[in-house]
């Protein structure tokens, strides 16, 4: 397998999927919509919807057209995340996928009503997933993952997280609650989507469970290894600025164990995470190489 190739092929078929579902830039509202694309479509590794689709190939599911609703929905959630986390109120980036921040562009009223139109239209979009369900055990599952996607980003989620990562702000931090920290503000969203890939497919909840735990260690991993880029990277590859964390004097795994102690902490969680997930395959006598080489890819990405 081509890795690079096949990587590059998945990422092009997303884009293709978000772009059917973005709104047309027109009405008396235009503005929203614009501010909508402009995030959404920048580019961005697509990791979340790809996560969705790979997981939902490794427990044989066949019928895609069901996914795509929550793969371009998941992508517009984390954009929204981003769009509010880049606000002055938070940590102030100006930023962001190689363009200037949605606040910096469209003011910061409108950045806001952004990132706030893009959760209310991913809602709207997943939606669309009951039409698409040929039987009723889709159905259920449909409905199971609208439940997913509706907690994941939320208070025990996403939100969670950044409210302690936001709150803590200049106060040494110890290991556990970076790990809370990291596990609700990156993981949730990671688990959101291996869990949504893996319902849809009809996996069972003790399967569930360990998608959620290999999700959680890859989540963990990959703002471990965020947090060394904004540390090593540069704007031009990182696509956003570096040293944000330490402008606003977050605690992160670099400050805790500096940069060779993060390293080995991030390949430690993929590690755990791709034991994991080998054992589920066996387990059930399944497989997904690319999924593999995907999370093994993440501790050494460079953007
Ligand atoms: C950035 O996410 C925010 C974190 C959780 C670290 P990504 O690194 O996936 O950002 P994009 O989607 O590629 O821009
Ligand atoms: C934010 O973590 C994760 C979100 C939930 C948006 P960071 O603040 O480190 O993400 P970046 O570095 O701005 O992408
Ligand atoms: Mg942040
Ligand atoms: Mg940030
Ligand atoms: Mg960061």
């Amino acid at each position: 397998m081509d890795f690079k190739q096949e990587l590059g092929k998945r990422t092009e078929a997303i884009e293709n999927i978000l772009t059917a579902c973005t709104p047309k830039e027109e009405g008396y509202q235009k503005t929203i919509f614009q501010a909508m694309n402009y995030s959404l479509m920048a580019g961005g590794k697509r990791l979340r919807p790809m996560l969705i689709q790979e997981t939902y190939r490794l427990f044989g599911g066949s019928h895609e057209a069901v996914i795509h609703p929550f793969m371009a929905a998941i992508e517009m959630i984390h954009t929204y995340s981003l769009i509010h986390d880049d606000l002055p109120a938070l940590d102030n980036d100006e930023y962001r996928r190689g363009r200037k921040t949605s606040h910096v562009v469209f003011g910061e009223a409108m950045a806001i009503l952004a990132g706030d139109a893009l959760l209310n239209y991913a809602f709207e979009t997943a939606s669309k997933a009951f039409n698409l369900a040929e039987n009723m055990e889709e159905f259920r599952g449909v409905a199971r993952a609208m439940q997913i996607l509706s907690a994941k980003p939320g208070i025990y989620g996403m939100i969670g997280g950044q409210v302690v990562d936001v709150e803590l702000e200049g106060r040494p931090l110890d290991k556990p609650v970076l790990d809370f920290i990291h596990e609700m503000k990156t993981s949730a969203l990671i688990e959101c989507s291996m869990m949504i890939g893996a319902v849809l497919a009809g996996a069972d909840e003790v399967s569930l469970n360990k998608v959620e735990q290999m999700a959680k260690n890859i989540g963990i991993s990959f703002q471990i290894q965020d947090d060394i880029l904004d540390v090593t990277s540069t704007l031009e590859v990182l696509g956003k600025q570096t040293h944000s964390d330490e402008k606003n004097h977050k605690t992160t795994y670099v400050t805790l164990f500096g940069i060779d102690g993060a390293m080995a902490e991030a390949e430690r969680f993929s590690n755990e995470a791709i034991g994991l997930l080998e054992e589920m395959s066996e387990e059930k006598g399944m497989e997904n190489p690319f999924l593999v080489e995907l999370i093994c890819q993440l501790v050494h990405r460079e953007k």
